[in-house]
């Protein structure tokens, strides 16, 4: 059966053929895994965090997967802002965006990197990330709102492509309102919702020992568990937000009908972390066909037909 079911969308200015694409973190932080991404059906193709000078990150074992999703506490190893800067030329490869994430390791360091990436060419959207839980001593700034404002005001005067924030997973209704009235405030493209919760701690209970060896076994949780803290902050950032700013989500996504869920809630993009790790870029072209498939059975034949039409009870 011929199918002008279409999947996408528009992030940035930029056109992506598909909604679907890669969270920062796993497998974006060597030329080859961003090229596989950049080969595959992802719509997107996202960096690893960067940071201004390259880092190897804490000590292993420092993600573990379980069943119901995943424990990090990777500290920010990557190549350093510069490697994926150039990386954005051999992206001109694949006919899709690249988005560039940054994660300075001080406001100096953001601002730097931001001013230095004015420099090159192709970088679709840069996703600053104000939501990294695992570099000891260093706070998310997303839990900051005068922190996350004063940033912000730095890097929106400074940038010349599209800003978009990663933002921390909220669960107070001010603090969503709060973030909200910040974000109101700048000229950026998207906000992305959420990292992983921070500092949640898994253990092992025959060996009665926690299962990563940074912080005492304490890192960012992803994958199942956290798709209703997601869903609930791309539903809140979603009507909270100037329609200008889209909503990326993030969290908890295996399949088509997640993806399915995060639209719904408003997301104009979905990202796929835990479940890209577990299965690599396959995992874009299974999930866009289930996602295609479910809204074949529902009738739509794009996503903005459905996207943030979730309904209350009545
Ligand atoms: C890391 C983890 C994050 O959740 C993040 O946003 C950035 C970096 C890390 O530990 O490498």
């Amino acid at each position: 059966m011929s199918s002008s079911i279409s999947l996408s969308t528009k992030i940035a200015g930029s056109v992506l053929s598909s909604c679907l694409y890669n969270a920062s973190g796993p497998l974006c932080s060597t030329a080859e895994e961003l090229q596989a991404i950049g080969k595959s059906h992802a719509g997107a193709i996202l960096s690893k965090s960067a940071t201004l000078q390259k880092r190897q990150g804490n000590e292993e074992p420092r993600y573990v997967d379980t069943r119901w999703g995943s424990i990090n506490s990777m500290g920010l190893p990557n190549k350093g802002y510069e490697f994926y800067a150039q990386f954005a030329q051999t992206a001109q490869a694949y006919d899709k965006p690249y988005f560039m994430s940054v994660s300075g390791l001080s406001h100096e360091d953001n601002l730097h990197i931001i001013k230095e990436l004015a420099n090159f060419e192709n970088i679709a959207a840069i996703e600053l990330n104000l939501s990294c839980p695992n570099v000891p001593g260093k706070p998310q700034t997303g839990y900051d709102f005068d922190q996350s404002r004063y940033i912000l005001e730095l890097v929106c005067a400074q940038a010349k492509q599209p800003i978009g924030v990663k933002l921390p997973p909220y669960f107070d209704m001010p603090h969503f309102e709060m973030m909200a009235a910040v974000l109101n405030d700048f000229p950026i493209s998207f906000v992305t919702c959420i990292n992983s919760i921070g500092n949640g701690l898994v253990i092992d209970r025959d060996s009665e020992s926690v299962v990563i060896k940074p912080k005492h076994g304490f890192g960012g949780i992803g994958g199942d568990f956290i798709k209703p803290t997601a869903l609930a902050n791309v539903r809140k950032f979603y009507t909270l937000l100037d329609k200008k700013i889209s909503i990326i989500g993030c969290g908890g996504v295996k399949n088509g009908a997640d993806a399915f869920e995060h639209i719904l809630c408003g997301a104009s993009a979905v990202q796929i972390g835990t479940q890209f790790m577990r299965e690599g870029t396959g995992c874009f072209e299974r999930v866009a066909g289930e996602l295609t498939d479910l809204m074949r059975e529902k009738g739509y034949q794009n996503i903005e037909s459905f996207r943030g039409k979730l309904r209350d009870i009545t």
